[in-house]
Formats: structure tokens, sequence, C-alpha cells
């Protein structure tokens, strides 16, 4: 019998070529630069490895580019051809993708979900619900999907990917505000293999969310395997470069851009919306970002059609209003008009919240601020739905914030900030902005005390 690393029936011309897919697997776990090569070295050993063709029609989704999707149902098709001769654990797998080939992000969740139930060892379905469930802003099933399974990782360290299953159950925990755990399974993780750049991440993530920046460089700059990651590198210079934008260092940011975060060859939305975010999160300090928008608002246009994930579109959002409020609007009237679907994923949520985020983000470039904060405030509890983390989603609570002073929605703007330092007591931009406030206001004693805890909070 063929088997895989953790001992799981597999459906494959050779024992050589199972293990050929495993080294594929654990190459996209670690974010690996050589995953392509892998994968080509897998179907040189066997063209018609059923696991295969679904991971590569997962990759192809993944991608988010709407080109793409027929790739993935080709390689459906292929995978299909052989289903009827392989294991109910791969047939499970090709049950996911057909629905990720008809965009039921929800779907492919009930049947990984089911993957995992009978199959607890199978890495691959926990890493794709790791991915669906962070695209669908499901952070509960993002951490409690690892934990159904970890009853057969328990004490299983002679795996060779029990590292990255501790790395995916820390990122639950995070997502899930569960720092101090998160933090010591991410550092635990990243110490098993020093090449998992989920790991890595994970403890960013936790800085990040606990306003702890010189830890969070500190971790980020100790770490050496950027050269070996794929252009996953590319978000942990996001990041880097969100955290010296918290503690002020703008020229810092925009060196770190142009040298490690910007790439002119790359169309990956992953990478874009990497640098979106950072360049409105330097104009909403008012830094002046030169010329670097043009070359997001081309991309950005090139894409307008892609509509697979409403966390991408809201970026995009923010590029076409900067570049061309023409486009911006007709982008924002095309998601209203895209599909009444309800099983396809990006339809259900542009329903619920992706139009009107897209619709407030576009007036704020507009400076229409009154008009961003009354499509954007009903909907703001409604954003996780896009997918992205906490971290990444942050930027549309902090644009709502600036309409608000924008705007000059005084008790708004106080109210978003009170909330927000008591969230994040040690986030000294929210403490300075509260302050400005309540100054505005002419409150201030109250200012007075925001600023007793400004100080303390500026050195994080
Ligand atoms: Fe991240």
């Amino acid at each position: 019998m063929i088997v895989d690393q953790t001992g799981l029936q597999v459906s494959a011309a050779s024992q050589e070529a199972a293990e050929a897919f495993d080294r594929t697997l654990v190459a996209y776990l670690r974010f690996g630069n050589d995953i392509g090569d892998l994968l080509k070295t897998t179907y040189s050993l066997d063209s018609e490895m059923l696991l295969a063709n679904v991971l590569r029609g997962y990759f192809m989704h993944m991608m988010g580019m709407r080109a793409l999707v027929p790739k993935a149902q080709q390689a459906l098709m292929a995978a299909q051809r052989v289903a009827s001769a392989a294991t109910p654990r791969e047939q499970l797998h090709v049950k996911a993708l057909e629905s990720w080939c008809s965009l039921d992000l929800a779907g492919a969740s009930a049947a990984l979900e089911e993957c995992i139930r009978e199959y607890p060892t199978d890495v691959l379905a926990v890493k794709m619900l790791h991915y669906t469930h962070f695209y669908t802003g499901d952070a509960v099933n993002l951490r409690n999907s690892v934990g159904r399974v970890w009853h057969a990782w328990e004490g299983r360290e002679d795996l060779p990917t029990y590292g990255y299953m501790l790395s995916m159950r820390a990122f639950g925990l995070e997502e899930t505000g569960d720092y101090g755990k998160a933090e010591s399974l991410g550092r635990a993780a990243a110490s098993l293999n020093e090449a998992d750049a989920w790991a890595v991440h994970t403890v960013a993530h936790v800085c990040e969310m606990e306003d702890r920046r010189q830890d969070g460089l500190s971790w980020l700059e100790s770490k050496g395997g950027y050269d070996n990651w794929n252009n996953f590198r590319y978000h942990l210079a996001w990041h880097k470069a969100v955290m010296l934008f918290e503690v002020g260092r703008h020229d810092d940011v925009l060196a770190l851009y142009d040298d490690g975060l910007f790439d002119p060859k790359s169309d990956e939305y992953l990478d874009l919306t990497n640098d979106i975010s950072i360049l409105a999160r330097l104009e909403l300090e008012g830094v002046d970002v030169g010329d670097r928008w043009a070359a997001m608002g081309e991309r950005a246009k090139g894409r307008v059609d892609d509509k697979l994930l409403a966390f991408v579109d809201a970026h995009f959002a923010l590029a076409l209003g900067e570049v061309d409020a023409g486009a911006a609007e007709d982008y924002v009237t095309s998601i209203d008009g895209y599909s009444d679907s309800e099983d396809d994923t990006y339809a259900h949520v542009a329903q619920i919240v992706g139009h009107d985020l897209c619709a407030a983000l576009v007036a704020y470039k507009a400076k229409d601020f009154e008009a961003c904060i009354d499509m954007l405030e009903p909907v703001r509890d409604h954003v996780k739905l896009i997918g992205g983390s906490n971290a990444q989603r942050d930027l549309f609570a902090q644009i709502l914030i600036d309409a608000a002073v924008q705007a000059e929605k005084w008790t708004l703007a106080r109210s978003l900030l009170s909330e927000r330092t008591t969230l994040k007591p040690k986030n000294a931009r929210a403490w300075r902005q509260l302050i400005m406030v309540l100054k505005t206001m002419g409150d201030d004693a109250a200012a007075e005390l925001a600023s007793l805890k400004a100080d303390v909070t500026s050195m994080n």
C-alpha cells in the first residue's frame, strides 16, 4: 500500500510519487519558493495522481484570479477521471474542489471538514480549511478546525508535519484573541522549523495585536528565511512596515515599501493588498507617498473582473478611488450587480458587506467623508466577513475614525477612539488621536488623563 508521510493511503503510481507529493505539500506549508518545481517533479513521477491535480486546483483558486478558474476546473476534471478508483479521503478532496470550482467556499469547507473528521492527520485538508475559514472571516473555525484534529497530533512530534500543524493552531488562537497561548505555540513551531513562515507570521501578529512594536520588529529582524520563502515574504515585510508606521518611522516605511514590499513584476493579490494597505495607512498620517499609487491603480484596473474575494475588492476600491474616481464608481456598481447566487460565497458577502464597504472607501478617497461614514458605520461589525486577518482589516476601522475626524463628527470620533483605546490600551496613535479630539471638543480634563496614558504607551 502506498502511503503519505502521516501513514494515510494515497493513490499514486509509486511510493516515490507519493513522497514527491509530500515534499510539495511541506513546501506549501512553509511558503517555500520551490513549490512549483516540486509539483512538477510529482507530475513527472505520476502525471495522473489525483491529489497532485487536486492540489493544483486548490492553488489555482488561491491565486484569486478569475482567469485561473478554468485551470482549476481542468485540474478538477483530471482528478475526476481517476476518482472512481481513489480512496474515500481523496474523493472528499475532489468534492471540496468541485464546490470551490462553483465558487462555493462554504461547500468546500463542508467537504474538507468531513475529511478531517474521518482523517484527522490529513494536513492538506486542515491547511485548506485554514484558507477557506480565513477568507470567510470565520476565526472561530479557523481555530477550532485545528482543535478538532488535535487528538491525532498530541505528542506526535515524530510526524514531519507536526510543527506546521502547531503554527496553524497558533494562528487560530491569535485570530480569536488568545495571544499568550498563540505566541508560545508560534515560537515553539518556529523553533521546530526555522523555515516555517506561518509560525514566524503568527508571532508577528501577536506583537501587532498587543501593540508590542519593538518586540515585533526584533522578532521579524531575527528571522533569516526570507530568501527561501515565496511572495509571502512580502507579507512579513508588510507586518514590519505596519509596526514601523505605528511608531512613526514613516521614512523607514517608505524605504521598506520600495525595497522589500513593492514588486513591479508581481500581480499576486496578497502583494497588491499589502502595498495598498501601507499606502493608505501612510496617508492617514498625511505622509506624501509620491506617485506610488499609480502602479496600484493600474493593477487594480486590470483586475476589476476578478470578484472572488471581497477582501481584495476593498483594497482595489482604495487604489481605484485614488487614481480614477470614475473607474472606482463603475467598480462599485459592478459589485452591486454581480450575482444573486447564495452559493457563490463572494456574491453573498458582497451583498452583506462587500459592496457597501467598497462604496464607503471610494467615498473616502473622494473626500466625501459623510458618505463614507453613512455607508461604513452600519456594516462595520460585518467587515470580518470579507476575510483576512484582524490586523489587515484594522485599516478599515482606522479609515472610519479618520472620516469622522475629517467630517468633524466629533462625538462619533470620540466614541470610536474611546472604543479603540479600550480594545488597544497600548496603542499610542489611538491615544494621541483621542487627545486631539477631546481637546477639540474642549474637554481638557479628559485630554489630560488620556495624555498620561499616551505617555505610558509611547515606549511600545
Ligand atoms: Fe498577516
